[in-house]
Formats: structure tokens, sequence, C-alpha cells
């Protein structure tokens, strides 16, 4: 494994273990709002912290863009890493097992390593560029479906900007009544994640940051998916949209998005 992957992969174990013991301590946990519908934990909060200490013993000089703490330039901006410390905090307050940690790094802008980690299924889902992805070690791919009809898709709905609901219940009732079915399952790390393990075959939302989908986007390229924003173009980081999954379900999607 990489170095780098391997200092990625310490972290969000050390950040599952104070995901985990919350989760089992949940009534005693203080929940503050954001935004709308948009909600912080003291548990993201502690998880990030880990997370950076953990990165920082390894590599002092690094840059950060946490979504609990902002950006940090260390003197090498060269290297940043991108941390979601909890994804699905509404799942997470609410007491459904669904949410995952999600670091990766980036070197000179490019995604270069990424883990996605769901600690209450002990899933680990990583990926180095040029490598493969991985779920607990193992090799895994995105699937190739034949057609839409076959596919089931994840997406998120716009829960932070209501306004936009309109505009997205046209584009999904035109998917859906191409597809097999659709999920809505609160974690866009894992909804990439189980993009790139073929458990979902397509997933698309508006709305997202680059810690939500930036890890999750070196493993839906890793396991032989393409990861998109709603025109097409193959650089969705920092656009707030993402579509993933095979050409032929991209395809699909995005011409009812664009
Ligand atoms: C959210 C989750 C959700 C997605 C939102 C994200 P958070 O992240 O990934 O599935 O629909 O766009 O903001 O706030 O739980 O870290
Ligand atoms: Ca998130
Ligand atoms: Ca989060």
């Amino acid at each position: 494994m990489h170095p780098m992957l391997n200092i990625a992969v310490r972290a969000a174990r050390a950040a599952g273990t104070i995901i985990v013991r919350g989760f089992e301590n949940r009534s005693d946990i203080a929940t503050e709002s954001k935004g709308a519908n948009d909600f912080v934990t003291q548990i993201d909060k502690e998880a990030e912290k880990a997370i950076i200490n953990k990165i920082q013993q390894s590599y002092p000089d690094h840059s950060f863009l946490g979504e609990e703490s902002g950006e940090t330039a260390g003197s090498d901006t060269e290297y940043q890493w991108i941390i979601d410390p909890l994804d699905g905090t509404t799942n997470f307050v609410k007491g459904i097992p669904h949410f995952a940690v999600s670091i990766a790094l980036l070197h000179k802008g490019r995604i270069e390593q990424g883990v996605v980690f769901d600690p209450i299924r002990g899933e680990l889902f990583t990926a180095s560029r040029g490598q493969g992805a991985q779920l607990n070690g193992y090799r895994i791919r995105t699937s190739k479906p034949k057609d839409l009809q076959e596919t089931i898709l994840a997406t998120g709905l716009p829960f932070k900007n209501k306004a936009r609901f309109g505009e997205y219940a046209l584009s999904l009732n035109k998917i859906f009544q191409e597809c097999g079915d659709i999920r809505r399952a609160g974690s866009a790390a894992l909804d990439l994640a189980y993009v790139a393990a073929g458990r979902h075959d397509g997933y698309w939302e508006r709305g997202v940051k680059p810690w939500d989908t930036a890890a999750g986007e070196l493993l839906v390229r890793e396991s032989g998916g393409l990861v998109t924003d709603f025109k097409g173009n193959n650089d969705p980081l920092y656009k707030g949209e993402i579509v993933a999954g095979s050409a032929k379900v991209i395809q699909g999607v995005l011409k009812h998005l664009k």
C-alpha cells in the first residue's frame, strides 16, 4: 500500500473509533445547526481533529481542507488532504447506521489517494491513482449494465436547498422511468464507494462539496467507472454536482440533467 494511503487508512480508522463510540452513546451528543437541514455534532469535530492530528504526525507540512475546520495551508501547498470526518451526519443523529469517513489526498490538484471507511460495517474502500480500488483489500470493479433498465441508481435530494426540488423532480421522474430503481441512502461518500464496488450502477447529485466526493471520485475511476459534472466534463470536484457510473449509465443519466 502507498505510504500516504496507509496514513489515510490509519486516520480513517481513528475517526471510525470515535464515531462508533459516539453512535452507541448518541443521546449524550450535542448537535448544532450550520444551516437549513445541515447539522454538525461534537463527534464530527472530534473525528476531524483526530484525522488531521494523525496525518500531521507523518506529514506536518501538508495542507488541509476539512468540512468542519475549513482550509489550512501548510508550508507545502502541493499536498492537500480533503476530509469529511462524518459523511451522513443526519443518519448518524437519527440512529441510522449508514455513514462514513472520507479522506482524499490531492497532489498539485490531482486526487492521488482516497479512503472511504464505513465504521459500522467495517468496510474500508481504498484507492491509489493508477493502482485500482479495493474493498477490505480485495479488488472492486464498477458494474457494466447493458442498459439503464437493469440499473439501481443512487441519488441525493436537495435537502439543503429545497427551492431546487422542482427542477430535481423533473429529472428524477425521467431517470426513474428509464432505470430499474433508485436509492437515497444519505451518504454521498458511500454512494460513490458503492458505485465503485458495483453495488449501485450509478449515482448523481447536485449540491455536493469536494469533501463529500473527492475520495469517492478516485474510487470510481480506479474501479473502471467514470465521474463527470452534469455537462459531462471529467472534473466535477469543485462544481457542486456529480454523476458516476459506467459510460453507458452516465450517458443515460446525463441526457436528463443537461
Ligand atoms: C451529506 C451527505 C448526503 C448528501 C449531502 C451531503 P454530510 O453530507 O453526503 O448524502 O446528500 O449532499 O452534504 O452533511 O452528512 O457530511
Ligand atoms: Ca458530507
Ligand atoms: Ca460531514
